[in-house]
Formats: C-alpha cells, sequence, structure tokens
C-alpha cells in the first residue's frame, strides 16, 4: 500500500476523489489537510465529516491554511453551493477540529518515507510546509489538479480556480518543490465528465451511493449547464487519482512552468513549451486521457461489485 496525504478544498468534485481514494485498497491514507478554496477551510471540513460519515470510515482531518499567502480569499460557492456540498446538507457527526494541517504534513514526511501528496485545491497548504522545511519534501511525490496548459480558464480566459486563488502558492510551489511537480490542467480534466446517463445507471448497481453522488451532484450538474452549456460535471479531482493508479490512461511531458502573480494573466500557468527562458524542466504536465477508460476506473471503483460490467460497457459516453 502507498501512504498518502490529501490536501483538498471539498468542493463536490473533492468529495468524489476522496471517496475514490478511500475505496482503492492501494493507499493508505495518513491523513486528509484542509484549506481554503471552493469554501472555507472550517467549511471544508465539515464536508469532509460527511464524506468519512458516508463511507462509515475514519480518518485523521487537520484544518490549515484559511486564506491565500497574498490574495484576499475569493470562494467557489456559486459552483459548490452555499455549504460547498451542492447545499446537499448530509447529516454527519461534529468533532472538534485539529488546526495543524501544516504541522501534520511535516511531522508524517520526517516519520515516514515514500509517501505521496495529492493536491486537489489552492496550494497555500503546501507552499506554506514547503517554505518552512523544503528538505522534508525531497523525494516525496507531489501530484496536483491545476492550471491550463492549451485549455482555457474556468475564473479568467486563461488561469484554473486552483492557481487563480492562490497564484503564489501555486508559483511558489512549482519554482521550490525539491523536484519535479505533476500536474493534471484543465486541459485533462475537462473530458473526465460525469453525466446524468451515467447516474440513472449506477442506481441499478447500488441505489444508496448513487443516490449520495446525485445529492452532491445536482447542484454541480445545473451550474455547467447554466454557465457551460454542459449536460453533466466535470469532476476534475478524481481524476488525480486516476493519474497514479493508472498512468498507462495518459500522456504527459516535461515543461518548464511558472503561475502569473498579477494582472490580467494572474493564475495562468505560465508553461514554456519552446524553451524561451532556458531554465530547468519543474513540472510534469498531464497533456491527454483516455477518459472512457478512466471513467469506468473511477466508478468500478465505487462500485466495486459491478467492475467487469462497467468495463464491459460501450455505452457510458
Ligand atoms: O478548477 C477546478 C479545481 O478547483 C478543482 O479542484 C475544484 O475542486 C476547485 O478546487
Ligand atoms: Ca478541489
Amino acid at each position: 500500500m502507498k501512504k498518502i496525504i490529501i490536501d483538498c478544498d471539498p468542493g463536490i468534485d473533492d468529495t468524489l476523489a476522496l471517496s475514490l481514494a478511500i475505496n482503492s485498497p492501494e493507499y493508505d491514507i495518513l491523513g486528509i489537510t484542509l484549506v481554503s478554496g471552493n469554501v472555507e477551510a472550517t467549511l471544508c471540513y465539515k464536508n469532509a465529516l460527511k464524506l468519512l460519515n458516508f463511507e462509515q470510515t475514519s480518518i485523521p482531518l487537520y484544518i490549515g491554511e484559511e486564506v491565500p499567502l497574498v490574495r484576499e480569499l475569493v470562494t467557489a460557492k456559486e459552483t459548490h453551493g452555499e455549504d460547498g456540498l451542492g447545499n446537499s446538507n448530509l447529516v454527519y457527526n461534529y468533532i472538534p477540529p485539529q488546526k495543524n494541517a501544516v504541522d501534520f504534513i511535516l511531522n508524517s514526511l520526517n516519520k515516514e518515507k515514500n509517501i505521496k501528496i495529492f493536491a486537489l485545491g489552492p496550494l497555500t497548504n503546501i507552499a506554506t510546509a514547503l517554505k518552512k522545511d523544503r528538505e522534508t519534501f525531497k523525494n516525496v511525490e507531489l501530484i496536483c489538479m491545476g492550471g491550463a496548459f492549451k485549455s482555457h480558464g474556468n475564473c479568467s480566459p486563461v488561469a484554473e480556480f486552483n492557481f487563480w486563488v492562490d497564484p503564489d502558492a501555486a508559483d511558489y510551489v512549482i519554482k521550490n518543490y525539491p523536484g519535479m511537480v505533476k500536474i493534471l490542467p484543465l486541459d485533462v480534466t475537462r473530458k473526465f465528465l460525469f453525466t446524468p446517463n451515467m447516474l440513472s445507471y449506477l442506481k441499478h448497481l447500488n441505489k444508496k451511493r448513487a443516490d449520495f453522488i446525485e445529492s452532491i451532484t445536482n447542484f454541480y450538474m445545473d451550474f455547467h449547464y447554466e454557465y457551460e452549456d454542459i449536460i453533466g460535471c466535470v469532476i476534475n479531482d478524481p481524476l488525480t487519482f486516476i493519474a497514479d493508479l493508472r498512468e498507462d490512461l495518459f500522456e504527459k511531458k516535461e515543461y518548464y512552468c511558472e503561475v502569473a502573480l498579477s494582472s490580467q494573466a494572474m493564475g495562468q500557468l505560465i508553461v514554456d513549451e519552446y524553451d524561451f527562458y532556458k531554465k530547468k524542466k519543474n513540472v510534469i504536465l498531464y497533456t491527454d486521457v483516455d477518459n472512457e477508460t478512466a471513467m469506468k476506473e473511477f466508478l468500478s471503483r465505487l462500485f466495486k461489485d459491478h467492475r467487469d460490467e462497467i468495463f464491459a460497457r460501450s455505452d457510458l459516453y
């Protein structure tokens, strides 16, 4: 099993990603750290509790940075709902939070070797921990959802939400990480579309789990229809785990990258595709995906007893 830490801002797609990680036997989840992004970190914490309650499991949770390094916090409640879970108002048992996410990350990295970190929200926690103790991140694999390469942004023509909320953290991590940072940009995650057709099929496989997914994605699907004329919803974050579990489904390339910190381009992932800066490559950028097989991999892990049936279908999309 692979020891992992998940840093996230649940958030609807983060929640689906947490479900995927919890239901993937390859992972030993040491802890989940929460960062302000889709909603405030304190609300992300409650949403993580709701997911753990649904999955009937217990994983240490830690609240991290509640505001970006420099910018004022801008959340995405128009996308994820006032409660951050599509206004589903799910039940949960409140447990007073631990608030030392950055210390948890650094202590874990000092205690255990070969930890992998998945960052599914703004990189404020990761940047803060990296500033405190860069050495500890040596040989630690970091895989993030963020940025846009050839695809358009979702917060501006060029900026993706995670890197737009905290561009200073994203730029700092990419430039100072002691190793290549793996990044899944919107170019690949936009192809990871969860549709009403899939949801109606899943109800036949496990109604309880399908109803849970429906309760948190209804609002998200309405948002996608109203703002992007899409039938379904782009579930960015779970694809980050599929990229780790099924490298064979992806194309990727190494580039030197940085993140624009100001002006109209603020939050843009600048990819030096033609090596103008002559700088050492610092990012492994995922550029394409076999999205149909990736979706089957995702669904078959959540709907465990139906893997063969799901993979045999040719009508998911
Ligand atoms: O731009 C999409 C990303 O921003 C996803 O991680 C989503 O959850 C939000 O955090
Ligand atoms: Ca997220």
